[in-house]
């Protein structure tokens, strides 16, 4: 098997690629990456001069760079490359639309043409937009999206989806509710609150810390990826999520207890704009129909999580310059 993991340079794509490799020992891997500020080869680096993984720096949006990736002949793709960052997509739009929807569409035209076996599309339930108090998000939930990354996510899922009606393609679409685990770009939540805490900085709080998100350790999303991949039925979507909602204010003041940091850091500021208040994903469908579990509960992959990031100082440190100090900068203002 020939796979093609898109975006695999990024936190779930290189967990993913890592996965795959060790879980399929025969499995052929090539990793396409344009290695933006998100994608870091140094996830990688313990495979890269395994023979049956090859990486290739390229635009998932570039018609040509993907004709030269599917000539090479793919049995599967798996398109994680995106845009992922909610606060940088209020910031600037553009690209998300550019990567998330018009990169999907390269991607299904390339899968058409060498007629490939599957395209997963790697989603979000931020497409269904904000749950009440009550309820969960099921794969007949209308899409609803807020901020102008989960439209593109949206817009993306619904051309793989049109592809599958109009062309044939064999296609899945998986949803899945906030990852957490080695690897992930410190702009987010979790890794956002170990590596300021770490260094004494104050954590943003967004509003009254009380929107909820639904908290999967990423290894599990990956096996849930590898089940869709072998035994999902075409043109079905797969919700993902373990059913750990948990407030941000819970996993704030848990990791910083965890950390011996002191809850005078929190400070809260200003909310995110068009901020979904709660997330919660019901996985019957691919835990009945796939047979999948996370192997993971909360509080032991969080605690490992904070020790891979303790661990590992040197790996966000060095990704913590340059370009993403303009973020910063533009995002919380002065540090
Ligand atoms: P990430 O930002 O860490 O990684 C994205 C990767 O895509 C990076 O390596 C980046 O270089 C690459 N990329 C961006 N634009 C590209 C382009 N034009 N061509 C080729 N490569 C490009 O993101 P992540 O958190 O690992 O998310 C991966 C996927 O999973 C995304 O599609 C995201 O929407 C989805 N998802 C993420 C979560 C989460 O909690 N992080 C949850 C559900 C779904
Ligand atoms: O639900 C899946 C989604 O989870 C993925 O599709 C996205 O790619 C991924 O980034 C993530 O989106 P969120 O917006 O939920 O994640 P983020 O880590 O940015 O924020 C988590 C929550 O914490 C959210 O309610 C906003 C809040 N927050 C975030 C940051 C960065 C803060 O309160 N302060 C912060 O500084």
């Amino acid at each position: 098997m020939k796979l093609l993991v898109t975006g695999g340079a990024g936190f779930i794509g290189s967990n993913f690629v890592l996965y795959m490799l060790r879980e399929h020992p025969s499995y052929e891997i090539i990793n396409v990456d344009a290695l933006t500020y998100a994608g870091n080869l140094e996830n990688l680096h313990t495979v890269e001069s395994n023979p049956r993984y090859t990486f290739i720096k390229a635009d998932i949006a570039d018609v040509q760079q993907m004709e030269a990736v599917f000539s090479q002949g793919i049995d599967v793709v798996v398109n994680f490359a995106a845009e992922s960052h909610v606060d940088r997509s209020i910031l600037s739009p553009d690209i998300f639309v550019r990567t998330n929807v018009m990169g999907t569409q390269v991607l299904l035209d390339a899968a058409k043409k060498y007629q490939v076996t599957k395209f997963v599309q790697v989603s979000t339930d931020e497409v269904y937009g904000s749950l009440g108090a009550t309820g969960l998000f099921t794969e007949d939930t209308p899409l609803m999206p807020n901020s102008p990354y989960s439209a593109s996510k949206a817009g993306g899922d619904l051309l793989v989806r049109a592809y599958h009606e109009t062309f044939g393609l064999p296609v899945n679409i998986t949803r899945c509710s906030n990852n957490y685990g080695p690897f992930q770009f410190p702009e987010k939540l979790i890794p956002l609150i170990i590596s300021r805490a770490l260094n004494d900085e104050a954590i943003p709080v967004y509003g009254d810390g009380l929107n909820i998100r639904d908290w999967l350790y990423v290894e599990d999303h990956c096996s849930a990826i590898d089940l869709v991949i072998h035994n999902g039925q075409s043109g079905e979507v797969y919700n993902i999520g373990g059913n750990n909602e948990r407030t941000n204010i819970y996993i704030v003041e848990s990791v910083l207890e965890q950390l011996g940091k002191p809850a005078s850091l929190i400070q809260y500021v200003q909310d995110r704009l068009g901020h979904d208040r709660r997330y919660g994903i019901d996985p019957t469908k691919i835990r009945t129909e796939l047979g999948w579990q996370p192997a993971h509960n909360f509080e032991t992959g969080i605690k490992e999580t904070i020790e891979w990031y303790l661990k590992h100082q040197d790996w966000w440190t060095r990704i913590q310059s340059g370009t993403y100090q303009d973020y910063v900068q533009l995002q919380y203002g002065k540090r």
